[in-house]
């Protein structure tokens, strides 16, 4: 596709800009352009555009807003230390994007046209891409997504469909700064996806799911909830916007096993690819809450760490349940593997470390 620039913007000064870099948080703030691509049943993609960011016009009836037929991607854009911008595995990105369209029976946008859409919305908004410091994650946090916006109220898939990818400038997920710890809480009543189900796809329906439960857990002291398997309630899946590793102190590194109803994290993969290069023993099975447990109280279990593209690596405080819980903050605690694997991860992300996978892609 050709993308054609319709309007340059500058909604910020240079003044307010590097205000809102200093400290932006996450998902606040957004960058000067947009990116869209059209596409219906009719003529495929055309339309492939660069414009200031605005909002949409959206018909009232448009299906996306009735059934929910919508998919999206999370990335990020780092600024290395010579100024040039990169992003991390945007393959992976661009695959995944179109497992999630075929599962919501949406169409397919060709790989090349997804990193494309990356590389002209970050090139018009390089001023917004964040230099990191040392030890920091500051980066601009890309959001390709794609909606059924044809009005129209029966339920079929929509024969028309938009593509679009908007960019915020990203510190940490969790504020405070840095590798701030978080509690968990193990949702009973509600699972976020399930067999047969979208869980392994990234669809904005599987996230307004894991809201009450989150809320559940809010109010028992929590920061985010854990889902169990929707059948069994017995096996660990994943946290609705992360996935899970458990660390044992023997060196085992666990995360459960993709079985359709978890998202196959770009993070989680990255970082099973890591540990055995940092002489742990990656394994991916199915994980019982109970294990867990056991494990913690035995003192077998050193950590847990939360994963993903916006929070990268995430220590776990506390598990909480019904009627009990388990601290990972006893002293003498380190979370020293999250630590160094959240370490090898930026400084491969900031071109601080050799890019010995080819994970980086120049924007
Ligand atoms: C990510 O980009 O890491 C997500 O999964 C989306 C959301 C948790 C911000």
């Amino acid at each position: 596709l050709e993308f054609t620039v319709t309007e340059r913007a500058d909604r910020a000064s240079d003044d307010a800009r590097a205000k809102i870099l200093a400290d932006p948080g996450f998902g606040n703030y957004f960058t000067d352009h947009m990116v869209r691509i059209a596409w219906d049943a009719a003529s495929g993609w055309h339309d492939a555009a660069v414009s200031a960011y605005e909002p949409f016009q959206l018909d009232p009836a448009a299906a996306v807003l009735h059934y929910a037929q919508e998919i999206f991607e999370g990335m990020k854009a780092y600024r290395h230390a010579d100024g040039s911008v990169w992003t991390f595995r945007p393959e992976a990105n661009a695959a995944r994007f179109a497992r999630s369209a075929t599962r919501l029976a949406l169409p397919v946008l060709p790989e090349a046209d997804f990193i494309e859409s990356l590389k002209q919305l970050t090139s018009i908004d390089k001023s917004w891409v964040p230099e990191a410091a040392d030890g920091g994650e500051a980066s601009l946090y890309l959001r390709p997504f794609m909606f059924a916006s044809e009005a129209f109220l029966g339920v079929r898939p929509a024969k028309s469909v938009t593509f679009s990818v908007i960019a915020s400038p990203a510190g940490a997920y969790f504020g405070g700064g840095g590798v701030k710890p978080v509690n968990l809480w193990i949702s009973t009543d509600y699972a976020r996806a399930g067999e047969g189900g979208t869980g392994n796809a990234k669809c904005g329906g599987n996230y307004a799911s894991s809201l009450a439960g989150q809320l559940e857990g809010i109010a028992a002291g929590c920061d985010q909830a854990v889902f169990l398997d929707s059948s069994t309630h017995t096996y660990i899946e994943e946290l609705g916007g992360m996935n899970l590793f458990l660390v044992y102190r023997d060196g085992r590194i666990v995360t459960p096993e993709l079985t359709g109803t978890i998202l196959e994290g770009v993070t989680r993969s990255s970082i099973l690819e890591l540990a055995k290069e940092l002489g742990l023993s990656p394994e991916e099975r199915r994980i019982p809450i109970q294990e867990w447990k056991d494990a913690a109280a035995a003192g077998e279990l050193a950590e847990v760490f939360a994963c993903g593209t916006a929070a990268v690596v995430t220590p776990v405080g506390e598990l909480r349940w019904e009627g009990g819980s388990c601290d990972h903050r006893r002293e003498g605690h380190t979370d020293e593997v999250a630590t160094r694997i959240r370490g090898t991860l930026l400084d491969i992300q900031y071109g601080r470390a050799e890019d010995t996978h080819g994970w980086l892609t120049r924007l």
